[in-house]
């Protein structure tokens, strides 16, 4: 049984302060919500500050990147092990925004999770076809690509641990999310591809969520497919109460 998780992905925005009074709002609203991993994604500098506001709640904190050397003559860029003296426990690799915008390639994210992994952190990894892609009949071309080049040579002890974020490109930011039939069908064939690769256990308890547009008026009807097990909140999880309603209304939430 795969407990369901939701992320918030803030992407660039909030401060140290939006941070604090962000998390302090939070950890009082999800208190008593359980069967529900709840997890946010603040920027680098906000982490630590997140992550000592979260202490003993069960949120979770994600950075939103990483690079794959400990340490070394790599300006702008923060390790595994940076993020985890920060506090968080979980890290997002391969956002279609790092892809598209900052040179991202499926080589890259395999490095970068093997260092996740080496530094003890959950992986997020994201994964997705574009409107061109999707239109030319090459969607399940892409995410096996993603898939093959991105988790070459993880084990299937590791499968369990890592989370897949199904983020049509077509559907970030732009209001029109995938209906609960395209998701369904999306995450099942990642889920049977993960079955040929790692066996059927690391298939069945890997958690694949979704990510495009989610809002409180359609996390139920995605979040009540079979194959999914939650999702990456970008825009939505930037304000309080309407992540929370997110978080309430996914599957398996009991408040
Ligand atoms: P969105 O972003 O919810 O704003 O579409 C999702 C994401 O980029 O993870």
């Amino acid at each position: 049984m795969r407990t369901p998780l939701i992320a918030g992905n803030w992407k660039m925005h909030k401060t140290v302060a939006d941070t604090v009074k962000y998390v302090k709002e939070l950890r009082l609203l999800v208190r008593d919500v359980t069967g529900v991993d709840i997890v946010i994604a603040p920027p680098f500098t906000a982490l630590h500050a997140a992550a000592e506001a979260s202490r003993n709640s069960h949120i979770g904190i994600a950075a939103q990147d990483l690079h794959w050397e400990r340490e070394g003559a790599f300006t702008g860029e923060i390790s595994a092990p940076m993020i985890v003296e920060a506090g968080a426990a979980y890290v997002i690799i391969g956002h279609s925004e790092r892809r598209t915008l900052f040179g991202e390639t499926d080589p890259s994210v395999n490095r970068k999770l093997a260092a996740a992994f080496g530094a003890g952190l959950t992986p997020i990894v994201c994964i997705g076809e574009t409107l061109d892609q999707r239109e030319r009949g090459d969607t399940f071309g892409v995410l096996d690509r993603q898939i093959t080049q991105g988790l070459d040579g993880i084990t299937s002890e590791q499968v369990v641990q890592l989370v897949i974020a199904y983020e049509p490109v077509w559907a970030i930011g732009t209001g029109r999310n995938a209906t609960a039939a395209q998701a369904e069908d999306a995450h099942g064939h990642i889920r049977k591809r993960l079955q040929n690769w790692f066996g059927a256990d690391g298939a069945e308890r890997c958690r694949v969520i979704y990510g495009g547009s989610v809002k409180p008026e359609n996390i139920g009807e995605l979040a009540g497919q079979p194959d999914v097990d939650g999702a990456l909140v970008g825009g939505a999880s930037l304000d309080v109460k309407g992540f929370v309603e997110i978080v309430s209304r996914s599957r398996g939430a009991a408040v």
